[in-house]
């Protein structure tokens, strides 16, 4: 038994949703651990903001590299965003320090993943994600741990609810796509920039994690074949329907022959099938594998609870010893997968 002391940067949706879990379970938190998790500090843009929650007994910093890297921080929890920046040099700064890292930035992974793999790996510290991938469903514990003894044929899923509201807003109401868009932004549901969620760009960098812990193979982002929801029509959807389909944005990635596959793109699934009854902000992953054939995890894939629900499993797993390869093997060991469509048939 000891402690583990966290320091935190980003005290937003997220990072408030993970300190309010530590101060409300800290008892259910040691006894499952066997640890006490406690916050030395924290970091965020405004100093002088009601965020809803307490953050007496913390330090703060202004700047999130020095949060990472101070004395008293274990783990640095990086949960301000954005795929460069004061997220990526903060986490450099933790893991060059001798920090774990637990983030839930999937922009930041998608485009610098490989790269801080290996910064982990040769300083021998972890960098955990789960938050990263479709919230608070724990799709990377699943695939990384749970089926570690599968080769993995195929994942595919659901990742970004926003779009999932839209499709379904729009199917159900009739609506269309330019006015539910503004429903959607009049909810708050879009991020800053709204090109990432309609675009495809957040499912995809989800995809792209995804794939690597899947198929043992490099982060590529940019060979996914991206495509989003904006150029869909409430008659597109009619007729989809008329047919007994429904329109999801769908990410799938697959090894084939001519390489490794990666597509984000509105795709028709069956009405009735899992996917195709997935309705408004929620994600549904399916991973499939030789031995275990096909699992399908659904649940809320953002929001305060559940994505800070996500984070706070893999600190529990830092307090508890445990030390996954971040992408589920070493990371010099991954390969360069050749992306199946820039082979000429
Ligand atoms: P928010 O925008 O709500 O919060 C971001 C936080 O980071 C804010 O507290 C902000 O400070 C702080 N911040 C931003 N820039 C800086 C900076 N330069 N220096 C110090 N602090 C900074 O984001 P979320 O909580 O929604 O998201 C956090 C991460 O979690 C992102 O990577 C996101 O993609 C990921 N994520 C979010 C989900 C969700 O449902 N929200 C779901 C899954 C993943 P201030 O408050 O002072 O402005
Ligand atoms: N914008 C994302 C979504 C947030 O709608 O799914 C969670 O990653």
């Amino acid at each position: 038994s000891g402690t583990l002391r966290l320091g935190i940067a980003g005290l937003g949706t997220v990072g408030v949703g993970v300190v309010k879990i530590i101060r409300r379970e800290a008892a259910l938190l040691t006894a499952r651990t066997g640890t006490e998790i406690t916050i030395s500090a924290v970091s965020a843009r405004t100093r002088d903001k009601d965020r809803g929650v307490s953050l007496s007994g913390y330090d703060w910093e202004d700047d999130p590299v020095r949060l990472a890297t101070r004395d008293d921080v274990d783990v640095f929890v990086e949960l301000m965003g954005g795929s460069d920046g004061p997220a990526k040099a903060a986490t450099e700064a933790a893991l060059k320090a001798g920090k774990d890292v637990v983030t839930a930035n999937k922009a930041m992974l998608a485009v610098h993943g490989q790269a801080l793999a290996e910064l982990a790996e040769a300083q021998g510290r972890v960098i955990r994600y789960e938050a990263a991938v479709a919230g608070g469903i724990p799709v990377i514990k699943s695939l990384v741990e749970g089926l570690a003894g599968n080769e993995i044929t195929r994942v595919m899923g659901v990742m970004n609810g926003t779009c999932n509201y839209i499709l379904t807003r729009m199917e159900e109401a009739g609506l269309p796509y330019e006015t539910v868009f503004e429903e959607a932004n009049q909810l708050g549901y879009l991020e800053a920039d709204p090109e990432l969620d309609v675009g495809g760009i957040d499912a995809g960098h989800k995809l792209a994690i995804l794939a690597a812990a899947a198929f043992g193979t490099r982060v590529n982002f940019d060979a996914i074949e991206l495509e989003g929801i904006g150029r869909l029509t409430i008659e597109d959807i009619r007729a989809a329907g008329d047919m007994g389909y429904r329109i999801k944005l769908l990410g799938v990635a697959r090894m084939t022959g001519r390489g490794l596959e990666q597509r984000m793109s509105p795709c028709l699934v069956p009405m009735t099938s899992p996917l195709g009854q997935l309705r408004g902000g929620t994600n549904m992953v399916v991973l499939e594998g030789k031995a275990v054939e096909q699992i399908v995890l659904r649940g809320p894939g953002a929001g305060e609870g559940p994505t800070a629900s996500a984070v706070m499993a893999d600190v529990c797993d830092i307090a508890r010893g445990i030390r996954l390869p971040v992408f589920g093997q070493p990371a010099t060991t991954l390969a360069d997968a050749v992306p199946a469509r820039s082979v000429t048939p």
